[in-house]
């Protein structure tokens, strides 16, 4: 059995399915890891609760070739995200032009196939979870059959996770009923194993590095997530004036590097996981005094995917892998509940663990991440039993943070710029303070080259990880379709309130730097903050650049929302002022429209703004919305939203 298992992967799914002994093979879409966790969950419980074997699988390490020869003895499962405008993930790519392909032949049938279907999107973007969507209906129309509902997970408001576990409650009995497995009593498996072991300089240890060549000091493009540019931080400066909040322009120097990218692109951030939280996490799981040991992961199954790279420490592993400050899951205090040494805790957490509208009354709409909401229990000692490797297992996988870059690589070709508010969220009745992981990484890098005097002790950022660098962040670039006209006479309407600024900071610096040999047309930007002497970003800089435009080419119009105590202005509202120029830019013009920013409301409601605008147009005849949804189609308009 062995041997069979240990034998070459295969692309075939039927070959694989059949070398690794199982019965059904759980796809993921991923982008972010989101999806390829919610596989493994899936994968565990069938496994414990049904002794259903599954295979999770990278849908790109796969042809498709045999999918419609599948016989009723497997099942399918598809976990997919939609990504940007009805995208599929980067690694689902191959696979929607196979389902395209499988579309446009009407003849391809698949009676035999049976498949369950989940997707992740989020419902504050117009094509919501259109990549599932895409192949639940090419799949069904050419035959298949599917488990289950049609699973739509929205991360909108935040109940993603809950909708998942949702679905897979109904799907799973279901897929396992038709693979002839019935439910049965077991505790979870455990199926990795931690071993220790002491120092060697033959052991290759991960302490921080993204990758092996990063390990060795022999780094070299491309640049990516797995493979990001250790770039130095050639400044940082805070850009917001008397307010307690703070936002950060950082630059970033690529001069020595291979890295290239273009203006609209977004800029990825590797962060790590600051002191105080690795502290708090190794205390709640007694691994503090040994937070040094050397371990590694490992399991007899090979076909299992290993949460962790081979031979770490916990601090490393919890320092740089792990995504140890997201918000607690559901699921994860439900699988902690047995290991738990108190029975009223015990109790208290399997009430939490099943109730979802408890969950997030009492333990979501606080922001706490696992540690500090174990750590509310008091004792220590709690939590000493819990197995490691199911803890690691279950915990995702640090992800880089993605930031719209705020300079123009014509200009601006070798240092590339970000704009972002260091996140901090304290409520009177919270004992904790919420901050987001990369944007107060990035804080503590600006405290450190700012003077380390300044620097909060809490924040200190660790050494290995940059042995042979100064102060540097790990970067990558993440391409885009947000992007200035091809010619620059082509007028331009940008409206980014807050840090949605930041891409338009970019166009306007490189619509002024191309003017003298190409005139650039209308450029509109308009912008929103809360008051003028706080947090009106770039403010000296927009009088500057407007002094490379032709007189009346460049006007900016800036909502102050809260200026005005009895009045709230946003940028929608100055929409309205400048009506007649913006029908006539966009009706007769063909200008490019621009939003970055809130997708949440801020991007609806600038959207039903200029709807209304555009239909009170005299000459306009038909469905403002609709035409303004033909604009986005012909990307004319173009959203870069968070
Ligand atoms: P507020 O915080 O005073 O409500 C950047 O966040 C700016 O966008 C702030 O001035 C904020 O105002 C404003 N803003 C909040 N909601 C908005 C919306 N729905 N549309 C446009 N601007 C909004």
């Amino acid at each position: 059995l062995t041997s069979n298992i240990l034998a070459t992967p295969s692309r075939n799914i039927k070959t694989e399915l059949k070398r690794t002994r199982k019965s059904c093979m759980i796809f993921y879409g991923s982008q972010t890891g989101t999806a390829e966790k919610l596989a493994s969950i899936f994968a565990k419980e069938a496994l414990f609760r049904f002794g259903v074997e599954g295979l999770v699988a990278d849908l790109d390490n796969f042809d498709y070739d045999d999918l419609l020869s599948l016989s009723e003895e497997n099942v399918l499962v598809f976990l997919l995200a939609t990504y940007g405008e009805g995208d599929p993930t980067d690694n689902s790519i191959s696979f929607d032009r196979y389902c395209a392909n499988l579309r446009s032949k009407t003849d391809l049938q698949a009676h035999n196939l049976h498949y369950a279907s989940f997707g992740l999107g989020n419902s504050s973007y117009q094509f919501y979870n259109e990549m599932i969507k895409r192949v639940d209906s090419t799949l069904s129309g050419a035959g298949a059959h599917r488990i289950g509902s049609a699973g739509l997970g929205d991360d909108a408001d935040g109940s993603l996770e809950d909708d998942f576990l949702t679905w897979k409650d109904e799907t799973l009995p279901q897929l396992a009923n038709h693979l002839g497995f019935t439910e049965q009593e077991r505790a979870p498996i455990v199926n990795l194993v931690i071993s220790e072991t002491k120092s060697s300089s033959s052991i290759p240890l991960f302490l921080g590095e993204p990758n092996a060549a990063h390990r060795k000091g022999k780094l070299r493009g491309p640049w990516t997530n797995s493979n990001p540019l250790p770039a130095r931080i050639s400044e940082s400066r805070e850009v917001f004036q008397n307010s307690p909040r703070k936002c950060l322009h950082v630059a970033f120097d690529i001069s020595d590097s291979t890295m290239t990218y273009e203006t609209g692109d977004h800029l990825g951030v590797s962060p790590e996981n600051s002191n105080r939280e690795v502290e708090r996490f190794l205390r709640i799981f007694g691994l503090f005094e040994k937070k040094d040991s050397i371990f590694n992961i490992g399991s007899e199954d090979p076909t299992v995917k290993l949460p962790l790279p081979a031979y770490t420490t916990y601090d490393a592993a919890t320092r740089y892998y792990l995504d140890i400050c997201a918000p607690i899951s559901r699921y994860i205090l439900g699988s902690l509940v047995s290991y738990c040494s108190d029975e009223v805790t015990k109790a208290e957490l399997l009430r939490l663990s099943k109730d979802n509208v408890a969950f997030e009354k009492e333990v979501k709409n606080l922001c706490l991440n696992l540690a500090q909401f174990l750590e509310g229990f008091g004792s220590s000692t709690l939590w000493n039993s819990v197995p490691i490797s199911l803890l690691f297992e279950m915990i995702g996988k640090l992800q880089p943070r993605y930031y719209s870059i705020s300079s123009s690589s014509l200009q601006s070709r070798k240092c590339i710029s970000i704009t972002a508010v260091v996140e901090t969220q304290k409520n009177d009745e919270w004992s904790h303070e919420f901050k987001g992981v990369a944007t107060n990484y990035l804080l503590a890098q600006h405290f450190q080259i700012r003077g380390p005097n300044a620097l909060e002790p809490t924040h200190l950022l660790s050494g290995p990880r940059f042995r042979n660098t100064a102060m540097s962040s790990l970067i990558h670039v993440r391409r885009s379709k947000f992007r200035l006209p091809k010619m620059n006479s082509v007028p331009i309407i940008m409206i980014g309130p807050g840090t949605g600024i930041a891409p338009f900071r970019a166009f306007v610096q490189e619509r002024a730097w191309q003017n003298s040999a190409h005139p650039a047309g209308r450029t509109i930007l308009f912008y929103g903050c809360r008051r003028r002497n706080e947090d009106f970003l770039y403010e000296e800089e927009w009088r500057q650049l407007e002094t490379s435009f032709k007189p009346g080419t460049f006007s900016m119009h800036v909502a102050f929302s809260r200026q005005d105590p009895t009045k709230k202005v946003y940028v929608q509202h100055l929409l309205n002022q400048q009506a007649e120029e913006l029908r006539e830019l966009i009706l007769r013009q063909n200008a490019c429209v621009y939003v970055c920013g809130d997708a949440q409301r801020m991007a609806k409601d600038v959207f039903t703004a200029m709807a209304q605008i555009i239909g009170e147009d005299n000459a306009f005849d038909g469905d403002s919305q609709a035409y303004l949804k033909t604009l986005k189609k012909n990307k004319r308009w173009l959203e870069d939203v968070w």
